[in-house]
């Protein structure tokens, strides 16, 4: 992992930074499992994911946080209806804003002066806000901190892999088309460069029951994320269909998972939290999945 932009941290001197590193570390300890949603695609729904796996872990009872890092394209406020802004307390440290269901949430999208302002920002300065958002916010005491990524393997998710150490796991995301799955095929080899373990892999968008005669339509074919599941040798977490209500809840600000009783679709949320809520009780969740480097291996 690239030590560059460490060098622009603000901190003055060694033991400034010394202390931020124990600051960092600390928060880091107080949160059991932090969950990294990542693609190697875009659109494929990761914010859309990150927010009802959030939504339906804090169903479940646990406690939960929801970290946007994606630095140019923050979708999560919008997602979870907030616009709060955080609050600044003592020392510097910022207050997530909380949900509906009691999610701890936090992004750059609350301190923008306006939902179409652009962050035009390099790779180090979105570490020292990444860094931020997980040293000087208070967090507190979680059992899941879910984290949305930027799509692909850049800055925002080298990041997350180098800083909220120990107990990350990702999550991967694709479409079933080849198209996706060849980008998150990619994101497989980016865990298992970094040592980031996966939890599994999500389908998204996965076919579409005509909502009038409930016909099945493959809209971007079918299974592609249970054969990259088996290739790996990862877990697979399920498929979520499309759903024109994710759109409209997308829209709305309310995360489809509030309510799993809703729909098909938000009970495919709950199944894919079952490993993740099951976590402590697998050890073998802690290993790398095979590389991933040949088309053909499909
Ligand atoms: N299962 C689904 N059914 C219907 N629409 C969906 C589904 N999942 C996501 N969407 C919609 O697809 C669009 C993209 O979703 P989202 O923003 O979550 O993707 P993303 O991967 O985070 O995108 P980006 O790469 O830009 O960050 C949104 O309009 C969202 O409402
Ligand atoms: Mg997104």
């Amino acid at each position: 992992m690239g030590k560059e932009p460490r060098t622009e941290l603000p901190v003055k001197d060694r033991s400034e930074r010394d202390l931020a590193d124990r600051i960092l570390r600390e928060r880091m300890e107080q949160i059991s499992h932090k969950l990294l949603v990542l693609s190697g695609k875009g659109g494929v729904g990761k914010s859309t994911v990150a927010a009802n796996l959030a939504t339906a872990l804090a169903g479940a009872g646990k406690r939960v946080g929801l970290l946007d890092v994606d630095v140019h394209g923050p979708s999560i406020p919008k997602l979870m209806g907030l616009d709060g802004l955080p609050a600044l307390g003592d020392d510097e440290v910022l207050h997530p804003v909380k949900s509906v269901k009691g999610v701890k949430v936090m992004s750059i999208g609350f301190l923008l002066p306006r939902e179409d302002t652009p962050v035009v920002w390099r790779g180090p300065r979105k570490y020292h806000l990444i860094r931020q958002f997980l040293q000087q916010v208070d967090w507190g005491e979680l059992d899941f901190l879910v984290i949305d990524a930027p799509p692909g393997t850049g800055d925002e998710p080298l990041a997350v892999a180098e800083l909220v150490r120990p107990r990350v796991l990702a999550v991967l995301v694709t479409t079933p088309q080849d198209l996706a799955v060849a980008d998150v095929r990619r994101s497989v080899n980016f865990c298992n460069e970094v040592n980031l373990p996966i939890i599994g892999i999500l389908e998204n968008m996965s076919g579409l029951a005509c909502p009038a005669c409930g016909h099945r339509i493959e809209l971007f074919k079918s299974g592609g994320g249970e054969k990259l599941a088996k290739a790996t040798g990862l877990r697979f977490l399920g498929s979520i269909p499309i759903d024109p209500k994710i759109v409209d809840c997308g829209d709305s600000g309310t995360p489809f998972a509030a309510d799993p009783a809703t729909s098909p679709t938000a009970k495919a949320f709950a199944r894919a939290i079952e490993p993740i809520l099951a976590v402590d009780a697998q050890p073998d969740v802690h290993t790398v999945s095979r590389p991933v480097r040949k088309r053909k291996a499909l």
